[in-house]
């Protein structure tokens, strides 16, 4: 049988070839290796150069390879975050003509590490609680696809960090299907399956004196489960409001915000029936929405007013012809907030006159009034203006503050 390498990418086959595919994969040479830190795995597992790429190869039987090798393919396509398959090598011979296993081939997800590479650093709990909210977050993307995994574990993760924000990718979905939709047993089935295999995993690492001690491993793997079944609910909730009730568009968000959660992708979509929303979430470190505001808008605020800023900034891309997050063709998020500074921010906070503002920062000011927004929006059960907001908040909410900020005699 000749070598036969299925590749996703016409160009990776003859980078591919220049690999020794008559070794098993346990005896190749340093040379093409590329040492980084690998999870536990019951496959042999190694990270090879292939050009300018750094690709992990993974030996396994035939069927399996290719199953697996369609399988991160389909979860590719649905905008899942997982490591991207690159090819599939069969028909390998030893030198003397005997036969060795297949190959999966696929990108090293870089930035990356395994678990146990994280948790080796004694990692303090905050940041253990943001990495499990984010397999979470995984967990309920694949479960929305239609994508029972059958063995989520954190062997079966990796973890990334970046610039605040905490993400969680599937790299092995060997015993994974996929299905057009999930039921409730399913899903139970494979979050439990995650429980048993997080606990016992953070269980091995306690042993090894590798855990924080605050860090009660049983807790973890049900707390895991409870944070799962949060962001379902949040997320799969009827989602269909009468058109242009930004209000209760609002309310969702802060609920997924309330929840510890973030938006990191909003879809609107006009139908006769109303408007149907739908979110994509994200986790994020303290600090997160301060700097990313201030990248994005060069405001300086609170972490809190930063995140409601950001809720509107994020909402108000939404509606903008050009938003497409993930299309180069799409406008540039620094773009779309530059417009939105100009077009809503200025604007709304120049309504509020000078004299009458005091000592507060324009940013300041543009909180307050959302925080004012919302308030009478709740209370109305329907969106309230930024006209009627402006004037109430006018004259009811700043002849309050003023009186706070006035020096008292004493
Ligand atoms: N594309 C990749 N990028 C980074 N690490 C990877 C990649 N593929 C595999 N690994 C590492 O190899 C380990 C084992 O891979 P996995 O697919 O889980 O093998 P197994 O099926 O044998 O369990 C993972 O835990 C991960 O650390
Ligand atoms: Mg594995």
């Amino acid at each position: 049988m000749a070598l036969q390498i299925s590749a996703t990418n016409p160009e990776h086959p003859a980078l591919l070839l220049e690999l020794p595919w008559h070794l098993p994969l346990e005896q190749w040479p340093e040379e093409v290796l590329v040492p980084l830190p690998r999870g536990i795995s019951r496959h042999v597992v190694r990270y090879a150069r292939a050009g300018t790429e750094v690709i992990a190869v993974k030996e396994l039987a035939e069927r399996p390879a290719l199953r697996e090798y369609e399988l991160l393919r389909d979860l590719d396509r649905l905008g899942i975050p997982s490591v991207d398959p690159l090819a599939v090598v069969t028909g390998r011979t030893d030198t003397a003509g005997g036969p060795l296993e297949s190959v999966l081939v696929t990108r090293h997800l870089g930035g990356s590490q395994p678990y146990r590479s994280m948790f080796e650093t004694t990692m303090r709990p905050a940041t253990m609680h943001r990495l499990m909210d984010a397999l979470a977050v995984l967990l309920v993307r694949l479960h929305l696809a239609g994508f029972a995994w059958g063995d989520c574990s954190l062997s079966n993760t990796l973890f990334r960090r970046d610039a605040g924000a905490y993400a969680a990718y599937l790299v092995d979905a060997e015993t994974g299907d996929l299905h057009p939709q999930l039921s409730n047993g399913q899903r139970d089935y494979d979050l439990d399956l995650a429980r048993v295999n997080i606990s016992g995993e953070l269980l091995d690492l306690e042993a090894s004196g590798a855990l924080h001690p605050s860090v009660d491993p049983i807790e973890f793997g049900t707390e895991i489960c409870a944070r799962y079944h949060g962001l379902w609910q949040e997320l799969t909730r009827t989602s269909v409001y009468p058109a242009g009730k930004y209000h209760y568009i609002e309310r969702r968000i802060r609920r997924l915000n309330d929840l510890g959660f973030d938006v990191a992708e909003m879809q609107i979509e006009h139908a006769a029936n109303g408007d149907s929303v739908t979110f994509v979430p994200k986790v994020v470190d303290a600090g997160h929405h301060q700097r990313q505001l201030l990248r994005l808008t060069g405001l300086d605020t609170e972490e809190n007013q930063a995140r409601r800023l950001l809720n509107d900034l994020e909402s108000w891309m939404a509606t903008q012809d050009d938003y497409a997050p993930g299309d180069p063709l799409g406008a540039r998020p620094e773009v779309l907030a530059h417009r939105w500074v100009r077009d809503v921010f200025r604007p709304t906070v120049r309504t509020v006159p000078q004299d009458l503002r005091s000592s507060m920062d324009p940013a300041e000011i543009y909180h307050e009034l959302l925080e004012h927004r919302w308030y009478l929006s709740e209370r109305a059960q329907h969106d309230i203006g930024l006209d009627t907001v402006v004037e109430d908040y006018i004259k009811n909410i700043l002849p309050k503050v003023r009186e706070t900020l006035r020096p008292t005699d004493d």
